[in-house]
């Protein structure tokens, strides 16, 4: 199949110019001006239209046992849902028990994945305890292009783990070429706070940000970050949240380290005031790190704006107020950390990034799409438009007017984050390797045709 999307504007991390795109198959074959109607099986008018690169969401947990229940989004769900947001490619995680081999982690996660992801997909690991064996493992996961690892410093007896376990992956990680992702928090020194908060009877969702400083996240980013130093080896902070954790990565990256963070559509629109909402409803917006004050989000604009923050990923990790939430009702550690967002990046970042003038229009591309590509190993075959690239394409209508609601969102979960934001720019089509998976609100993709990306080590050195 040939087809060309005719008179579009297409935009990279570069530059935005107007051109025509030829694809072939699942290839893109050629980016030029007035490119030939003729020979083309299907020509696709994109006047006034952007064509964008697909969005690449490298933080996702679809299917993840986690707070005592499982993520409401499965691969068929979730990635039905990214398309729908213009998202043509996520990373997701999958879980190395304790005592476990990774690989059984891995091919847990390949069965959950299979027949079911309709957009590719890669997978990190996460490491939960290091023998020996498991820094074996590690250049195991790396051979399959699984060239991420995220370790946590905050769940104590569920994901924690010590620093002496983060240095050894680290170090691992500067001979196999695999990124350390890392969720910063300081995991013990929370868990005091929690435990007192809950002797003295606070246990409303409230708690869950009351007890989660921001300095205890600005502490353990430093501490990442130092590590990493220490071992020479870059750093990728996940879900940063707080104007004190970034100043540490700001600090780390003017000293010319190559620490790297990305930031959530949650932290850059919503406040910890959303946590006192009446009857429960608070539950809604429990996830780890915490919501902040209202100061904090203005900062990690800014911080997208001057590259002390790359990436803009969702941490989509939804669970159903009525089922799942409710288990917290009581007690906020009880309720299952995570919240939605798969569908709405695009459509946020462009809305409050490009239309509000926080950012420009390439850099909206980079945030979502580019950077993501380069320090995860997909670049340049995911993140760009360009010859020889996927044709993983989004013809972006910058008018489009939306109402972000749970009433026709297509994620498995019954509340939006983001009920009743509207928002202006919206995607009309979305290729996926050349296949029009989503075209004018109707959705043509197909379980199982998305595929496992093995994805190359030292992606960090393309940032
Ligand atoms: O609350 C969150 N973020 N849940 C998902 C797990 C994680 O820490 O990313
Ligand atoms: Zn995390
Ligand atoms: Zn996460």
């Amino acid at each position: 199949m040939k087809t060309l999307i005719k008179d579009g504007t297409v935009v990279t991390a570069q530059r935005s110019f107007p051109a025509d795109v030829w694809i072939e198959g699942e290839t893109v074959r050629d980016v030029a001006p007035s490119l030939p109607r003729e020979n083309a099986d299907r020509v696709v008018d994109a006047a006034g239209m952007l064509v964008l690169p697909g969005g690449i969401d490298v933080h996702t947990h679809l299917d993840m046992p986690f707070g005592g229940t499982t993520s409401s989004d499965d691969f068929a769900t979730g990635t039905e849902a990214a398309a729908w947001g213009g998202t043509t490619t996520l990373i997701d995680f999958a879980i190395q028990a304790k005592g476990t081999r990774m690989r059984d982690a891995l091919d847990t996660w390949w069965k959950k994945a299979d027949g079911k992801a309709s957009i590719d997909y890669g997978l990190h690991m996460i490491v939960t305890d290091l023998p020996e064996a498991g820094l074996e493992d590690m250049d195991a996961m790396v051979e399959e292009g699984v060239a991420s690892f995220k370790l946590f410093m905050a769940y104590p007896g569920v994901l924690m783990v010590d620093d002496a376990t983060i240095f050894q992956a680290m170090r691992r990680t500067a001979k196999n070429g695999a990124l350390i992702c890392m969720h910063a928090e300081n995991g013990g020194v929370i868990d005091v706070i929690v435990r007192r908060a809950l002797a003295e009877g606070k246990t409303g969702p409230i708690y869950h940000a009351l007890t989660r400083p921001a300095t205890a996240e600005a502490e353990a980013v430093h501490r990442a970050i130092a590590l990493a130093e220490i071992a020479g080896v870059p750093v990728y902070i996940v879900h940063l949240s707080s104007e004190d954790a970034l100043n540490q990565v700001r600090e780390a990256r003017d000293r010319g380290l190559p620490a790297f963070a990305e930031t959530c559509p949650q932290y850059l629109l919503l406040t910890e005031k959303e946590l006192e909402r009446p009857d429960f409803d608070g539950a809604k917006y429990v996830f780890t790190p915490p919501l902040r004050e209202a100061h904090h989000p203005p900062k990690l604009w800014d911080g997208l704006r001057r590259d002390h923050l790359q990436v803009v990923s969702t941490d989509h990790c939804p669970f159903c107020f009525k089922e799942q939430k409710e288990l917290g009702r009581g007690d906020f550690t009880k309720i299952p950390n995570g919240g939605p967002g798969i569908e709405n990046r695009l459509q946020l970042i462009y809305h409050h990034g490009v239309n509000q003038g926080r950012i420009s229009l390439t850099r909206f591309v980079e945030l979502v799409s580019t950077t993501p590509a380069k320090l995860f190993g997909l670049y340049p075959r995911k993140g760009t438009i360009a010859a020889g690239s996927d044709a993983d394409i989004v013809i972006w209508d910058p008018k489009a007017e939306h109402k972000i609601s749970a009433a026709t969102h297509h994620m498995r979960v019954d509340y939006s984050m983001f009920e009743g934001f509207a928002v202006k720019g919206n995607v009309r089509t979305v290729f996926s390797r050349g296949d029009v998976i989503l075209d004018g609100g109707v959705y043509h993709g197909r379980q199982g045709r998305g595929r496992f990306l093995k994805r190359a080590a030292r992606g960090g050195a393309w940032a």
